[in-house]
């Protein structure tokens, strides 16, 4: 991928799933990496795995909370000496019929997918714009954005409100020569995806599969890292402002 060697790059959530393989690819191409998750044993843990790969930190904190969110930036501005990727990944997502959400539940959902999301991405682009480099930010929403999957009203819901975000921040920042794209992953084999679906009977991975995906296999991290990589890098110098579905052909059942 073109650009990205040297690059100094913050991926939120990048202590496990989708983040941490994206922390690995970016290594790969020769970027400078901090990556960020809820706790710092794990973030240490994944750290520790990439660290041969080249120049990678841990942080931790809560991007739901705006002290956090100021030490990590700031921690990771500090550590790279500036930045200039962002890869906004970080949230959480877990099963729930619509007429048995309650307000705490719903509250907790959007607070760390988007207000999380923009509290992030505005410290980020704050940097970025006292800076004068211009700069990538991609903003991570789902195939959950686009479309009402059952069970998912809260997640569905903080998705969708990801790619607004997103767009305004094309049309607001474009003239910082700050590029910003979200990306839409569809079923993906992650953490993440493992607890909800332990809850669930045994062939609901399978049969989801089969039913919904016409590539017939959930998707792996890597193939959403190489997303982010493609985005951030020199060959997407005029993607700005839109989405890229990586789903296996999810979202084009009728
Ligand atoms: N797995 C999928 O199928 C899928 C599909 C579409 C979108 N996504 C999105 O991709 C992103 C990563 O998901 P994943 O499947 O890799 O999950 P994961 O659980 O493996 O990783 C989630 C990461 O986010 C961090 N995180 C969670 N809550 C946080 C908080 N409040 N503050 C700071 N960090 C927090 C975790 O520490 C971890 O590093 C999420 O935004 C998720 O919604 C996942």
């Amino acid at each position: 991928m073109r650009g990205l060697a040297g690059k100094r790059v913050l991926i939120s959530g990048g202590s496990s799933g989708i983040g941490a393989a994206t922390a690995r690819r970016f290594l790969e191409e020769g970027a400078r990496v901090v990556l960020t998750g809820l706790d710092q044993a794990e973030a240490d843990a994944t750290v520790a795995g990439l660290s041969a790969l080249g120049e990678v930190h841990g942080l931790a904190g809560d991007v739901s909370l705006e002290a956090d969110v100021d030490r990590l930036v700031g921690g990771a501005v500090q550590e790279l000496g500036g930045l200039d990727v962002l890869v906004n990944n970080a949230g959480t997502a877990w099963r729930e019929p619509f007429l048995e959400i309650t307000p705490a539940h719903w509250d907790r959902i959007m607070a760390v997918n988007l207000r999380g999301m923009f509290l992030v991405a505005q410290a980020v682009a704050r940097h970025l714009v006292a800076q004068g480099t211009g700069g990538v930010i991609l903003n991570m929403s789902s195939t959950n954005g686009l479309g009402g999957e059952a069970d998912y009203a809260h997640y569905n819901a903080s998705k969708g409100g990801v790619l607004l975000l997103t767009r305004t921040m094309a049309v607001e920042l474009g003239k910082h020569r700050i590029r910003v794209n979200a990306l839409c992953p569809g079923y993906i084999q992650t953490p993440l995806n493992a607890s909800i679906s332990a809850g669930l009977d045994g062939d609901f991975v399978s049969g989801y599969e089969r039913d919904h995906i016409p590539l017939g296999r959930a998707g792996l991290a890597e193939e959403v890292a190489a997303g982010y990589a493609f985005l951030a890098s020199d060959d997407a110098a005029f993607i700005h402002g839109t989405e890229l579905v990586i789903d296996g052909g999810q979202l084009a059942i009728m």
